[in-house]
């Protein structure tokens, strides 16, 4: 267990202090006598210089050993540095090394790899200078996340993983089954008898926590989930994963109103933690990923968002078709939902800035979602950002029994099959409301990373899960 990262040493270690530092080399440089190596160990972007000359001991061996990827563990004193660019390094004095890595082999050189060849070595992508700051500034957002709710006294409450319902309705549910799959018991119909199954049950990966949320909410208030979620659409694009991470919280007493202020400040409060907190690697992002990654943020941080019903934006995007200021592969009539390409030119033509739409026909949205007076619109919303798309999907939920039952039924699902969501409306029901955010979608609007598969440790997309 180190000590002192080398973040730490290289923002306060003062000449003189002895050292012990710990991590992988990043590059070597040899010259007669002595050598440099950078050292890196995650806590930031840069490395830290170590000297090591011919005094060390066994000098000779460990400088065939100290390439690009070798583990180290360096003793040594700081001093002043006379390079460009750092202010100090660290004369070794004992070297150990601990696992070299042969330079013909290793994979990751020092160059720029492509995002997809490393997403073909994802066991040591961790190891570069990308994906360095993206899992320190996805480690930063989830804090946020944390802080923001815990802040406001919600309630962090864990829902399960395996569940027998499908909250959104979609039918993309991956199946757990203990069944061995060369033996599985049928009927006398050909049917699958799920009554030898573990759970007695179909059962699949959750694809979202809000209807255990709602059950939690109705006791605690205000609650929220952070979890992964899954979904087995077959959606290959740079947007989707079979399991991402998403927060959920759901509050009592709560209207569309207060819903979408609660999603604004939300979203204001995490751009400004990472702006605070990982400045230096949103400068990285900005400077090598996309040059309005800075700019954006100080948008979100700054302004308010925009706010329309779907009812005006189909009018809006009618009107632009009309115009011929914009051409979709898909047409757009009310009734229809706004595919990705509607939502985008949404926030990045017409406001260029994130833009949170409402009151969506209710025969497109789940079952939960509150009816509208003229029945034919649900209070929902959904928060648009430029370059992504949707980032979050909340409404108001339907607390009214018999609306719920009248909605269930118009979408061919049983009342058996959800007895205990419908009792929450028989026993103390209240008005109340939530979203989910899409925890890469936020990580990858802010990062400006052009696919979802980079801003997650292990990306699950159709074929890929080998590590
Ligand atoms: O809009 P969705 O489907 O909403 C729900 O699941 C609600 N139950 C949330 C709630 O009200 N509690 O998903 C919410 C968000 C989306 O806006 C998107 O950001 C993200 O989850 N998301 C995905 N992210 C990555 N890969 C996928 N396949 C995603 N599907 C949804
Ligand atoms: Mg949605």
């Amino acid at each position: 267990m180190i000590e002192k990262r080398i973040a730490e040493i290289l923002r306060s270690g003062q000449p003189d202090e002895t050292v012990k530092v710990q991590g992988w080399v990043r590059t070597k440089r040899e010259l007669k006598g002595f050598a440099f190596i950078e050292v890196n160990d995650g806590s930031s972007m840069a490395s830290l210089q170590v000297v090591i000359n011919e005094t060390v001991p066994n000098y000779s061996e460990i400088i065939k050993k100290v390439n690009t990827g070798a583990s180290v563990e360096v003793d040594g004193v700081i001093v002043a540095s006379q390079g460009k660019g750092q202010r100090i390094e660290v004369k070794a004095e004992s070297v150990q090394v601990y696992g070299d890595a042969d330079p013909e082999v290793y994979p990751l050189q020092k160059k720029r790899h492509s995002f997809e060849f490393l997403r073909t070595i994802g066991h040591l992508r961790a190891r570069t200078n990308s994906f360095g700051a993206m899992f320190r500034v996805r480690n930063a957002v989830a804090t946020a996340i944390h802080q923001f709710f815990q802040e406001r006294g919600f309630l962090w409450v864990h829902t399960p993983i395996i569940t027998a319902s499908d909250c959104e309705g979609a039918g993309e549910m991956f199946s757990v089954t203990s069944f061995d799959l060369n033996k599985i018991p049928r009927n006398k119909e050909g049917a699958i008898d799920y009554s030898k199954d573990f759970f007695a049950r179909p059962t699949y990966l959750t694809v979202s926590g809000q209807l255990e949320a709602e059950v939690m909410a109705m006791a605690f208030s205000n609650v929220y989930t952070f979890g992964p979620t899954f979904r087995a659409e077959n959606s290959n694009t740079s947007r989707h994963l079979a399991e991402f991470w998403m927060v959920e919280p759901e509050m009592a007493f709560c209207d569309l109103k207060e819903d979408m202020d609660l999603a604004e400040a939300f979203l204001k409060h995490i751009f400004k933690y990472v702006m605070e907190t990982c400045r230096e690697d949103m400068e990285f992002f900005n400077e090598r990923i996309d040059k309005t990654v800075l700019e954006t943020a100080e948008n979100i941080i700054n302004n308010q968002f925009e706010r329309i019903t779907y009812t005006e934006a189909v009018k809006l995007l009618e009107k632009a078709v009309e115009k011929a200021d914009v051409q979709f592969e898909y047409p757009v009539s009310w009734g229809t939902d706004l595919q990705s390409e509607h939502e985008r030119y949404l926030c990045e033509q017409l406001f260029k800035k994130p833009t949170i739409i409402t009151n969506y026909p209710a025969q497109i949205k789940a079952f939960y979602m509150r009816l509208d007076e003229d029945e034919k619109t649900v209070s929902a919303m959904d928060i648009v950002a430029p370059k992504i798309g949707e980032i979050i999907g909340g409404s108001q939920r339907e607390e009214r029994l018999d609306v719920l039952q009248r909605r269930m039924a118009a979408q061919g699902m049983k009342e058996e099959d959800l007895w205990w969501y419908l009792d929450l409306r028989r026993f103390g029901t209240v008005p109340h409301a939530g979203f989910g955010l899409g925890f890469e979608r936020i990580v990858q609007f802010m990062t400006g990373m052009a696919n979802i598969r980079d801003v997650i440790p292990f990306p699950r997309t159709p074929e890929n899960a080998e590590f």
